[in-house]
């Protein structure tokens, strides 16, 4: 056991500062142990959320000495044994108390966003799809919405730009959509004119943060760009398109194409 120094902001959406703590810490633990210790021994009114300690739930995202994590995946060890470790709430989101911020704006976003509408299946009753299909999209289904990626979205931060950018998160939800083998719903014009695709200057600094270490920017926000660009820029994919775009005869050629590899 050893006494290390913490401090750790307070307040209100009115107003708070940093409170400093001195805390008996063990071997192997993380910061959300040391909330968990202030609550115990020092102040039982500290707000802070959280909810699996196991890095799955994504509820107990923090700022920890200035950097965007989740309390329950970062150990102390990672810090000087002198330096004082600062826990503040998220910056992009409003404070409700302490560590606690309303993320309630990420789900208006995901309200937005088409559901996924599956192709007919085969006359066999089976989906047929490859394999690199499914792989492609798997790596997005990793996320635990802690919304650390959204949180240094410099977009996001500027808030006379936020309502015109989902943000990464949700640019990843509708990758895994647009993506997806079977969906059948037409999401480009949306992802440049509703979500604000455009807004991403793909600076990576949300990739840099993710603690499911998902390539948000490379595997799903410039892979969407491309596709807007295909269908407003690309004067042979926008002919393309304009034929065959969610045709009956577009789905038959994939099925035919399908077949053709089976
Ligand atoms: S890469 Fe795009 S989405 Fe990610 S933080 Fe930068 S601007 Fe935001
Ligand atoms: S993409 Fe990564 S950083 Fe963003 S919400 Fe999901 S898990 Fe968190
Ligand atoms: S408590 Fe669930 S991710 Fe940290």
């Amino acid at each position: 056991m050893s006494e290390r120094k913490f401090s750790v902001w307070k307040g209100t959406p009115e107003g708070g500062k940093l409170h400093d703590y001195s805390i008996e810490v063990d071997k192997g633990m993380v910061v959300l142990d040391v909330v968990h210790e202030i609550q115990k021994l020092h102040d039982s009114n500290l707000a802070a959320r959280w909810n699996c300690k196991a890095g799955k739930c994504g509820s107990c995202s923090v700022e920890i000495n200035g950097k965007p994590k989740l309390g329950c995946m970062t150990r102390l060890n990672e810090y000087g044994e002198d330096e004082t470790i600062t826990i503040r709430p998220i910056k992009t989101f409003p404070i409700i108390k302490d560590l606690v911020t309303d993320v309630s704006w990420n789900y208006e976003q995901n309200k937005k966003i088409a559901p996924f509408k599956p192709r007919e299946r085969d006359a066999d009753g089976n989906h047929r799809f490859m394999q690199r299909d499914v792989d492609r999209v798997q790596e997005f289904r990793k996320c635990i919405e802690c919304y650390l990626c959204q949180n240094v979205c410099h977009v996001l931060r500027d808030h006379e730009k936020k309502n015109k950018f989902v943000g990464p998160r949700f640019m990843l939800r509708l990758a895994s959509l647009e993506m997806h083998p079977l969906d059948t719903e037409n999401r480009i014009e949306d992802i440049k004119k509703e979500y604000g695709s455009g807004m991403c200057n793909i600076t990576r600094c949300c990739t840099d943060v993710c603690p499911e270490h998902i390539q948000i920017t490379d595997n799903a926000i410039i892979p969407l760009k491309e596709r807007v660009v295909d269908e407003y820029y690309d004067p042979f994919m926008k002919l393309y398109n304009k034929i065959f775009k969610k045709s009956k005869l577009r789905i038959y050629i994939i099925k035919s194409y399908l077949v053709t590899l089976r």
